[in-house]
Order: structure tokens, then sequence, then C-alpha cells
């Protein structure tokens, strides 16, 4: 499977945004939440139903990185976005066609944005997994027979490769887990692995699952309509903290 990139240290500029709208690309930034926190706690970048988010500090930090993040590529600001959520939670941008879809461990966070398209990234931390056998019964066949047909010493490796495929594809259509995780395959190719539509919905337009390999024991997968070169990767915090851990 695909290994790493590295993240730019390029600031969000207009330029992102052009290049995202005419040129097809795939941007993903990498935040350091805690940067993105309100010591008073209060957000007021947040929609006023929104706040109850701050409870957890993470996801508000989440929320005001996403809006920083997609008020350049939208030209505006970031308390003036506005979002709705599907009927499983996918939020999406109220005012524009963007795409864009956010995953947060500890206290990094990926975001996703295209011009447009389904759009779903994953972000996990590798960690001891001892129930691996438990969790790979759940999953699709052929992605069970090539987790048990490795060595042992690279299943847990490849198990989260096709976790953070599978948890990409299903933000991207929206459903998240609810979706199931055995009814579809996302290993058979390399790379660019692209899961057929119809096995996801029907008629719709194939995903192409990109997997990023972000520093550490940090794996993230990206799963996008858009028929891209890899997706570009930058960071949105600065470099030397966007290498967080879960400390
Ligand atoms: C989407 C989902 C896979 C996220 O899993 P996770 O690994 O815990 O969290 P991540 O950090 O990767 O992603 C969280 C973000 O995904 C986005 N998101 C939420 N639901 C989503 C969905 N259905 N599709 C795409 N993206 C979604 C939101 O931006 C969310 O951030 P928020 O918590 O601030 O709202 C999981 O919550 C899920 O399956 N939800 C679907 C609905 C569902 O089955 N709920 C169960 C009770 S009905």
């Amino acid at each position: 499977m695909a290994e790493a990139q590295t993240f730019s240290t390029a600031p969000a500029t207009p330029r992102h945004r052009i290049e995202v709208l005419y040129s097809n690309a795939v941007d993903v930034w990498v935040a350091w939440l805690p940067q993105f926190q309100d010591a008073t706690g209060r957000y007021p970048v947040l929609a006023p139903a929104e706040r109850k988010v701050a409870a957890d500090p993470a996801r508000a930090a989440t929320r005001v990185a996403i809006r920083t993040l997609l008020a350049r590529y939208c030209g505006s600001t970031p308390a003036d976005l506005r979002f709705k959520t599907g009927p499983f939670g996918k939020p999406e941008l109220i005012d524009s066609p963007l795409s864009f879809s956010a995953s947060r461990r500890c206290n990094l966070a990926l975001i996703a944005v295209a011009a447009k398209g389904r759009l779903g990234v994953d972000l996990e931390i590798s960690r001891p997994l001892p129930e691996l056998d438990g969790i790979c019964a759940m999953l699709h066949p052929a992605e069970r027979a090539l987790i048990a047909n490795t060595p042992r010493a690279r299943r847990k490796y490849l198990f989260y490769r096709i976790w953070t495929r599978k948890e990409a594809a299903l933000k991207a259509i929206g459903t998240g887990l609810a979706f199931g995780l055995d009814g579809f395959s996302v290993v058979g190719e390399q790379i660019c692995n692209r899961v057929a539509g119809p096995c996801l919905t029907a008629g719709a337009a194939p995903l192409a699952l990109h997997d990023l390999t972000c520093g550490g024991n940090w794996l993230a997968a990206v799963a996008t309509e858009i028929d891209a070169a890899r997706p570009r990767l930058f960071a949105l915090s600065p470099p030397e903290t966007a290498q967080g851990d879960c400390s």
C-alpha cells in the first residue's frame, strides 16, 4: 500500500482556492488543535447552536479549524460560514459547492477540501490492538483474507490501512458506520484504490481511495470521486507543532 507523503507548510491562501476550484485538486490539511482552542471556552466563531461542542475542546477546536480553513477557500470569514448536516450527521456547507471532510484524533485533525463531489477523510493513531482478530471479523471477506494471509507482524499496519480507507469511504458517502463494514472491500488494487460505485450507492461515481502517512504512528486515508492525482498535503499549523501525539 502507499507510503509516506510530507505536509507542505504553505499557508492557506487564495491560490489554494483557485487551484482547488479550477484544477480538480484535493487538498488535505493537518491542524494542531490546541492552536484553535478558545481558552475562555466561549468559541464566538462557532454558530450559537454549535457552541455546545465546547464541552469537548478537541471537537470545538476542530470546528474552529474547519471554519478557519474553509473561509479561506470560500473567500468568507469563519463565523459567516453556514453548515447543514445530512441524515447520518455528515456536515456540508450551505452556501458553497465545496466539499470537505474532517477527522480528529487526540490533538490533531485532518481536513480535506475539494471543489465538488463526495469526499471523506479518516485519521487514526496506530496503537496496540489485542482485539485485532475480533475487529477483523467485521470486515469484508476479501479484507479478512488479506489480513489472515499477511505475516502477523504486518497485520496491524494492514488493518489500519484498511480501516482508514473504509472510514474515509463511509464518510464520503455520508452514512458513516451505519452502512456496515462488510458490504464492500477497499483492497485489491494499489495506492489509488477505486471502490466501485454500485456497491456503495447505485449509479454514483466510484471513489478513489488514497493512503496518507502523517508521521509517527498516524495513518490516514482520503476518499474522493474527483479523479485527481494524489491529494496535496498542507499544514494549517506550524510544522513543529503538527507532529503531536496523545500525550
Ligand atoms: C462519521 C463517523 C464514522 C466518525 O467517526 P470517528 O472516527 O469517531 O470520528 P472522526 O473524528 O473521524 O470524524 C468526526 C467528524 O466526521 C463528520 N461526520 C459525522 N457524521 C458523518 C457522516 N455520517 N458522514 C461523514 N462525516 C461525518 C463530522 O465532521 C464529525 O465531526 P463532529 O464530531 O464535530 O461532528 C461515525 O461517527 C459514524 O459512523 N457516524 C454515522 C452515524 C451513526 O452511525 N451514528 C450512530 C448513532 S445513529
